[in-house]
């Protein structure tokens, strides 16, 4: 199978920090990959190289069968368009309403007519559960979960073929946490966008819609592989992450 992402080895530093120290791993379609790892160890970062946000400082990273790390912004940007990003806390904008907000990428990506817009933003916010009362709110008229979802509505708007999860589920609660780790399984299985990477330091999350996981230790993957064989792993310093995380 041809994967959709492939990182090759990839080095980055920030100043005299060294965050990422060789991380090559594959995505191939209709996967979803989840990549764990403490705070601070690059998960972040790992998304933005793949998203071609920043550069690495070596390695190879391709998308969609082209190597993007010496692209220019222009030449990015078609590649940006098949990738739909959920940001970490979710990242929308405060003064635009639910509908602009979901609408934001097809406007910047797309010269849809705007009864089309509209009526693709009602669809992506029926896939993440929220009815078209919610499209004048302001995100400050939502909750932490309602917010999460309308990023992903928002992710979801230029039909991208991989979507990148950073901490989906991060500050909600369990009720909400599950709500949102159904949706990602869903968007999985229901055809509107099956490949995925998944950021997390959510255990519940990773064993609901990991077909692989990945630990990110020291700048590298630690341990790669489904699931069971990951929480399973003799590995000690993917042991002392996991066990910390699940106190
Ligand atoms: N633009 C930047 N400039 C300087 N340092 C940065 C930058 N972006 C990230 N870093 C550093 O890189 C390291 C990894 O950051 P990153 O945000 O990827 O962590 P993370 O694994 O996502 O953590 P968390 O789980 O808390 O979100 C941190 O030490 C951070 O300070
Ligand atoms: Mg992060």
């Amino acid at each position: 199978m041809e994967p959709v992402i492939e990182v090759v080895e990839v080095w980055k530093s920030f100043d005299t920090v060294q965050v990422l120290r060789g991380v090559s791993f594959a995505l191939v379609r209709g996967e979803t990959l989840v990549v764990m790892g403490g705070s601070g160890s690059g998960k972040t970062v790992l998304l933005r190289l793949v998203a071609g946000l920043i550069r690495p400082d070596a390695g190879q990273i391709r998308a969609f069968d082209r190597r993007i790390e010496h692209l220019s912004e222009e030449q990015l940007l078609p590649i940006r368009r098949r990738m739909g990003y959920v940001f970490q806390g979710a990242a929308l904008f405060d003064s635009l309403s639910v509908r602009e907000n979901v609408a934001y990428p097809l406007r910047e990506n797309s010269s849809l007519p705007e009864r089309e817009i509209e009526a693709r933003v009602v669809t992506n916010l029926g896939l993440v559960g929220l009815g078209p009362e919610v499209l004048g709110l302001l995100p400050a008229a939502l909750s932490g979960g309602m917010r999460k979802r309308v990023g992903i509505a928002r992710a979801l708007s230029a039909e991208p073929e991989v979507l990148l999860f950073d901490e989906p589920t991060a500050g909600l609660d369990p009720t909400n946490s599950k709500l949102v780790a159904g949706l990602i399984s869903e968007l999985h299985g229901g055809g509107v966008c099956d490949t995925a990477i998944v950021v997390t330091h959510d255990l519940e999350l990773a064993k609901t819609v990991a077909d692989r996981v990945a630990v990110l230790i020291d700048g590298r993957f630690d341990a790669v592989g489904p699931v069971a064989e990951v929480l399973g792993s003799d590995n000690l310093a993917v042991q002392a992450f996991l066990a910390g995380e699940a106190r």
